[in-house]
């Protein structure tokens, strides 16, 4: 691998991201030069999406080794900082103390941690690379058993929320992985974009990304996903998540779980995908132990998306002196979900099961 990757890149030893916030109408980059950009660049979402949250820590913390010379109680300062940036994607967390752990043995061993902070991060997200080659080839197994069911020229219609694409875990994504995957394949496939209230990740990223890999698919408003699945439309769910325990329960973002129990009542069949560092192994109960993100009602009250006069700008879409309340994820319980499509195969979303298949990660 060569540090480049699709959502973010290595350039003179700095890192680059995507800023998100402008897709899907400006393609603007932004050059993270320190720490703290990283942690900012993750709290106001330049960069979101789980993946890419722990690729922008880890390479926070790269940053972090750089600007303190290595000295390592500075950068466990600075990380410090970085791991709280975002409450719910795992990720985040996982990244940072891969980081530190590693750095620690090598601060033991005199080795230059700049470096050191360097080579883990890239190793993080070459091991997504791969991963997520790996998940769209499993979940695309499912794509092409659906498909030989089909009647010649329908395809298989997947409905898919918020965005699980190449700009939340590189290089394939997530949930979306099986359907580059199928579509590589040449397998008949159509898409269905939830908006993804209140923030938009699926009219902005998700809806883009699909276009420009010439997939097709259709935005439907939130809601819309239950009716579709009560007139047969629906053959299939797949979503990313941020977290998930492990006993099966999904924290993904908030609409999730209305999808999961709509998809339970008509009989459609219910994927999470992700990666293994995904997977939190100290916590069973995702409704009692998950911190869910609770971020500025702002993003209900208003609506942001391109103006006549070209500019990216807001509209209030409330009474003035309404308030509301936003909860970035939801949780989604394992018995709700009909699998969990990861890098090394699809498990059943249950203890016993996860444990079988992740026996490794379990402390
Ligand atoms: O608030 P966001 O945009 O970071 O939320 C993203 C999601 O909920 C994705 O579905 C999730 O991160 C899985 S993709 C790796």
């Amino acid at each position: 691998m060569n540090s480049t990757y699709k959502a973010l890149w290595l350039e003179n030893g700095d890192l680059v991201v995507i800023d998100q916030t402008q897709l899907p109408f400006r393609s603007v980059t932004k050059v993270l030069k320190t720490s703290a950009a990283a942690a900012i660049a993750i709290q106001d979402m330049t960069v979101r999406g789980a993946g890419v949250i722990g690729n922008v820590a880890a390479f926070g913390v790269y940053l972090a080794a750089r600007e303190s010379n290595g000295d390592l109680a500075t950068i466990k300062e600075l990380a410090a900082v970085i791991r709280r940036a975002r409450p719910t994607a795992v990720n985040l967390m996982w990244a940072v103390d891969r980081l530190l752990k590693v750095l620690e043995k090598a601060s033991t061993q005199k080795q230059d941690l700049v470096e050191v902070a360097l080579q883990e991060a890239i190793a993080i997200a070459d091991e997504d690379v791969i991963g997520t080659r790996n998940i769209g080839k499993f979940g695309c197994e499912l794509i092409e058993a659906i498909a030989k069911t089909k009647p010649k020229g329908e395809p298989v219609n997947i409905l898919t929320h918020c965005n699980a694409g190449w700009l939340a875990i590189v290089d394939r994504g997530s949930a979306l992985a099986p359907i580059y995957e199928a579509s590589d394949r040449g397998i008949n496939i159509h898409v269905w974009v939830d908006e993804t209230r209140p923030r938009n990740q699926g009219a902005n990223l998700t809806a883009w990304e699909l276009g420009q890999s010439k997939i097709p698919h259709t935005l439907i408003a939130d809601n819309t996903g239950g009716l579709l699945m009560q007139y047969g439309k629906v053959d299939l769910c797949i979503v990313g998540t941020d977290r998930v325990t492990r006993c099966g329960d999904v924290a993904n973002k908030i609409g999730t779980y209305l999808k999961a129990l709509a998809a339970f009542d008509n009989h459609v069949p219910f994927y999470v995908a992700l990666p293994s560092s995904t997977f939190d192994m100290q916590i069973a109960d995702g409704v009692k132990e998950i911190a869910i993100e609770t971020r500025s009602a702002d993003e209900v009250l208003y609506m942001q998306g391109l103006q006549d006069n070209g500019q990216i700008g807001k509209v209030r879409v409330a009474p003035l002196e309404t308030t509301a309340l936003n909860y970035g994820f939801d949780i989604t319980p394992a018995k709700l979900v009909t699998g969990l499509i990861t890098e090394r195969g699809i498990c059943e979303a249950a203890e016993t099961a996860i444990a079988a298949m992740f026996l490794d990660l379990i402390p």
